[in-house]
């Protein structure tokens, strides 16, 4: 499968193409710059091999490394990944327990490439509400990845979307009472200064797997204008491949952010 890179991508040489060849720009043919991910299939995936859901979380756990490769090899800016949503509280306390220690043992083993990686660890959520063993590790990853200008993984921890903006709608209305903000400034581009997503764009593509086409409170507002792609394929299984396909058929769409 050949993902179409629009030359502009590759060096200063090649920008100077892309600018002799102006009838070429075509937004059909850039790859998107933020891609978000609803990893989802991990316990179907450890059922269907007579495991436990823990094997599957392991094993999905696991790719998150592969995924960032491959979206580090395609020059892909943001990657967000819902890891633990607002949601994921009322699974039973073991899994709990198990899935928010994965974010330790992902640090604990992958942090050294990603560092070598240049990739910029980063998270949104209620992120004070976590573990203090959770909150530890990723911000000591966090801090030392800090100034790496590589990819910026976005690992959505404790996140769920109503809880951000409601989070936004409160902050909001004490900056008004404190004479901060005024209320005819507030505007879609204030708003947005709010959210946990306050220094990132709008994720381009949202992915998610194992067949299932909802968003499950994942970036409400952020995904005003996205691009969805959905494929059956379970998250330990969503490799290289698939994921070309979905850059491929990003590729292949026409936004027209309400124009025409
Ligand atoms: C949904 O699958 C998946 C989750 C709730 C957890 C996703 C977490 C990871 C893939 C690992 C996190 C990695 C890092 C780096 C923190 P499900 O359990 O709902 O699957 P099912 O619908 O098949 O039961």
């Amino acid at each position: 499968m050949s993902i179409f890179r629009f030359p502009f991508f590759k060096n200063k040489s090649s920008k100077k193409h892309a600018i002799e060849n102006k009838d070429m720009i075509n937004d059909a043919y850039v790859l998107p710059e933020h891609v978000a991910i609803i990893m989802d299939g991990n316990g179907r995936w450890a059922k269907k091999r007579g495991l436990p859901r823990f094997a599957g979380h392991k094993e999905g756990m696991d790719n998150v490394k592969n995924i960032v490769r491959v979206a580090n090899k395609h020059h892909i800016k943001v990657l967000t990944l819902y890891a633990f949503s607002t949601e994921n509280w009322k699974r039973p306390k073991s899994e709990v327990e198990y899935l928010l220690k994965l974010p330790i043992e992902f640090i604990h083993t992958y942090l050294p490439e990603l560092i070598k990686e240049n990739v910029q660890i980063r998270t949104i959520g209620a992120f004070d509400m976590l573990p203090e063993h959770t909150k530890k590790a990723v911000q000591s990853a966090k801090d030392k990845t800090r100034e790496n200008d590589g990819l910026i993984l976005n690992i959505a921890l404790n996140y769920g979307s109503r809880y951000e903006i409601i989070q936004a709608i409160q902050l909001i209305a004490k900056d008004i009472e404190n004479d901060q903000l005024d209320v005819e400034e507030l505007d879609e581009s204030v708003f947005s200064n709010y959210l946990f997503t306050s220094e990132l764009k709008d994720p381009d593509l949202i992915i998610r797997t194992s067949g299932e086409k909802r968003l499950s409170n994942f970036l409400l507002w952020q995904a005003a204008y996205s691009e969805f792609w959905f494929t059956e394929v379970y998250w330990p299984d969503f490799n290289e491949a698939v994921f070309e396909q979905a850059l491929v058929d990003y590729q292949n769409r026409k936004r027209r952010f309400g124009g025409v």
